[in-house]
């Protein structure tokens, strides 16, 4: 039997790939981590279209239980959906290794991440240095900072993704993490591109001064923020698109 690490993409319940539907719907048992990033839809319309019943991972299920997921695929075959790329995200790699090691078939059924679909934007994605996560709890946090520092030495663009906890229905948004920033020495006056719901048809994309990515309505959840490095011209004409 298998364990099935499927990707849902960044949208909708529509977003799988067909692949990725055609296995759910022959799975036995289907896991949702549901604590990672945030659906554009809701759990049933995700049942409804997989005519499954799906059990909601958490962070306690996945990082403390994960063993369960992983023994339940030795004699049924399991689903593990993720938000976005199963792999795009340490934990599950974690699973994927560790299903490995107990000689568990496993197999991955990629889809789109926002470390792709941030191409959007107009920023040539091999040109990004190393992603950086800015937490809910960050006072004394500089970890973020410090890559954006190397990234900007090197003169790559930098992609920061915002803390989230979807079970308590808390998101940052992009006010918080500009003041994280510029609290911490980020130039106010940087280009920098702040973005909610990538890859949705109501995606929101606005370039402007770090300090002024706050004056704009961003709708609902995930944000990110990305802060340019050394730009081609083809990459400051595609960013143009975004200014309002
Ligand atoms: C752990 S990452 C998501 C990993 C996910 N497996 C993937 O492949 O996209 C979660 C963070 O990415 C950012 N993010 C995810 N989806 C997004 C989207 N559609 N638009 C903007 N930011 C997004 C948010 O900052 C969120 O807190």
């Amino acid at each position: 039997m298998t364990l099935y690490m499927v990707g849902l993409g960044l949208s909708d319940e529509k977003d799988i790939s067909l692949r990725g539907l055609e296995t759910v719907k022959n799975c036995d048992l289907v896991y949702l981590e549901s604590y990672t990033s945030k659906l554009q839809c809701s759990v049933s319309d995700l049942e409804e279209l997989y005519g499954k019943k799906i059990i909601l991972a958490d962070r306690e299920l996945v990082e403390k239980r994960a063993e369960e997921i992983i023994s339940n695929a030795k004699d049924k075959d399991v689903a593990f959906l993720v938000i976005g790329d199963p792999m795009c995200a340490t934990t599950h790699v974690d699973i994927f290794m560790r299903a490995k090691e107990k000689g568990i078939n496993v197999n991955v059924i990629h889809n789109t991440s926002i470390i792709s679909a941030i191409g959007v934007i107009g920023l040539e994605v091999y040109k990004y240095g190393k992603i950086t996560s800015i937490p809910f709890l960050n006072e004394n946090i500089k970890a973020p900072v410090e890559v954006y520092g190397m990234n900007k030495r090197d003169g790559l663009h930098t992609l920061f993704l915002l803390d989230l906890d979807p079970i308590n229905g808390k998101f940052m948004g992009i006010k918080e993490a500009v003041e994280y920033l510029i609290s911490n020495n980020a130039d106010e006056n940087v280009m920098a591109i702040g973005c909610a719901r990538i890859g949705t048809n109501d995606a929101v994309i606005r370039v402007d001064s770090l300090k002024n990515l706050v004056n704009y309505e961003y709708g609902g959840a995930p944000y990110c923020i990305v802060i340019p490095g050394k730009m081609h011209f083809m990459e400051e004409d595609a960013l143009k698109l975004w200014k309002e």
